[in-house]
């Protein structure tokens, strides 16, 4: 069974063709497109919804076509005009009637490329940015529409999860793992999540404000360091970590409250002010934006991975499985793997390879297999994108 996967809920365009097989290895990614706009993104310092949702639109064919040849799916018509589809067009123009600027570039699509040898499209319906999510729905439901291909509906926090399934070492047996803790940390969330069974989730916490990545995202907006502000601070926090020991104290947020929610809002304003207490010249200097990215990841670290643990040990769970931008940051890795060790040790943990941690398509395609398979398939003039969609 092949899946292609659609992700458009924040400021990545992904798509992705998984296959299916039904012995190992049960997932073969055969493509995996990103378009980022990262640079576009910069001078915000963040994600401007409006403008994400036109690069979405400017991007999409191209992903979707990369994606398809990589995959070894994209055959030509040989005669250019198909007759038989220009009826199809004007419902395609109603589907898109907000995607205008895409619309025209899918329709030339549509009529240069046989339909591909695809059973299933997934696509994210939420949580994310509302016109983000609706550029990739309608794209979607096009596309099934016009290649009457059934349309599978994806939480997005579930794909960061089923993130993991793609990894080597993943168990064959995926039910072993079961029951899990998830920690899904990202620019958009962080949630800890009872997994009893694929398909079975609970909620047991999340941030009250800003979630980790927004953190990571904002302290180097203050410090002048760009943007996407994660992989920047844990460069700079690892340069200072071999050479000095850190005077800096951030407070680490809700870490002794017994529960599992967290708050990062906080943390960003204690930065701000320390920041703005400095002479010029030392906020210029190297050594202190080094050593003020260090405190910010041990805090942000030291927070997840306290609040993870004792989730995991007051629900008796066999894995830990992360996934989420943040998840590819070393040292929360490394952290997690030592207190795993020292305080549960047997409960295994699973992290997907970087790649797969942050927004791709992949993920949601995997995702979308486990819904196909429970029956979870919607028609596409029903389906819908939702912004604050819940596990
Ligand atoms: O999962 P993702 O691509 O998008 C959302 O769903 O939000 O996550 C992006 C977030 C950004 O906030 C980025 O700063 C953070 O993940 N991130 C990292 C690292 N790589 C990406 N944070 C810490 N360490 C990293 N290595
Ligand atoms: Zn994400």
């Amino acid at each position: 069974m092949d899946i292609l996967g659609i992700e458009t809920s924040c400021d990545d365009t992904g798509v992705a063709v998984v296959r299916f097989n039904n012995r190992k290895p049960f997932f073969v990614v055969l493509s995996n497109i990103i378009a980022s706009q990262v640079e576009i993104h910069k001078q915000w310092g963040g994600v401007y919804p409006t403008l994400a949702k036109r690069e979405h639109q400017k991007n999409l064919v191209s992903v979707l076509e990369n994606a398809l040849k990589k995959a070894k799916k994209l055959v030509l018509f040989k005669n250019k005009k198909n007759i038989a589809d220009i009826g199809k067009e004007k419902k395609i123009k109603n589907i898109l009637s907000r995607e205008t600027d895409l619309r025209k570039s899918l329709i030339d699509f549509l009529k240069k490329y046989k339909k591909p040898r695809i059973d299933a499209i997934a696509v994210t319906v939420g949580p994310g940015l509302e016109p983000c999510l609706w550029t990739g729905v309608n794209f979607a439901r096009a596309l099934s529409f016009y290649w009457q291909i059934p349309l599978v509906p994806v939480n997005h926090i579930e794909g960061h999860i089923f993130a993991n399934f793609l990894s080597k070492d993943f168990p064959a047996d995926f039910r072993k793992i079961f029951p899990a803790i998830g920690l899904v940390v990202s620019g958009g969330h962080t949630q800890l999540i009872l997994i009893k069974d694929i398909g079975k989730y609970r909620v047991l916490g999340e941030t009250r404000d800003d979630a980790a990545g927004e953190c990571f995202d904002k302290v180097a907006r203050i410090l002048g360091l760009g943007y996407p502000g994660g992989p920047i601070i844990a460069a700079k926090a690892g340069k200072f970590a071999k050479n000095f020991a850190s005077e800096l104290r951030l407070p680490r947020p809700m870490l002794n409250q017994g529960n599992y929610d967290f708050s990062f809002s906080g943390l960003k304003t204690a930065v701000l002010y320390n920041y703005n207490r400095q002479s010029k010249e030392k906020r210029k200097s190297k050594l202190y934006v080094k050593e003020m990215c260090f405190e910010v990841q041990q805090a942000i670290a030291e927070v997840l991975v306290k609040k993870t643990i004792k989730a995991a040990r007051d629900y008796l769970v066999k894995s830990i499985i992360v996934g989420g931008g943040v998840a590819a940051n070393k040292e929360l890795r490394k952290k997690l793997r030592r207190s795993v060790k020292k305080e549960i040790s047997g409960v295994a943990l699973y992290a997907p390879d970087n790649k797969f941690c942050t927004d791709n398509a992949a993920m949601i395609a995997v995702a979308a297999y486990f819904n196909f398979r429970r029956g979870e398939i919607k028609d596409w003039k029903k389906i819908r994108a939702k912004a604050n969609l819940k596990l």
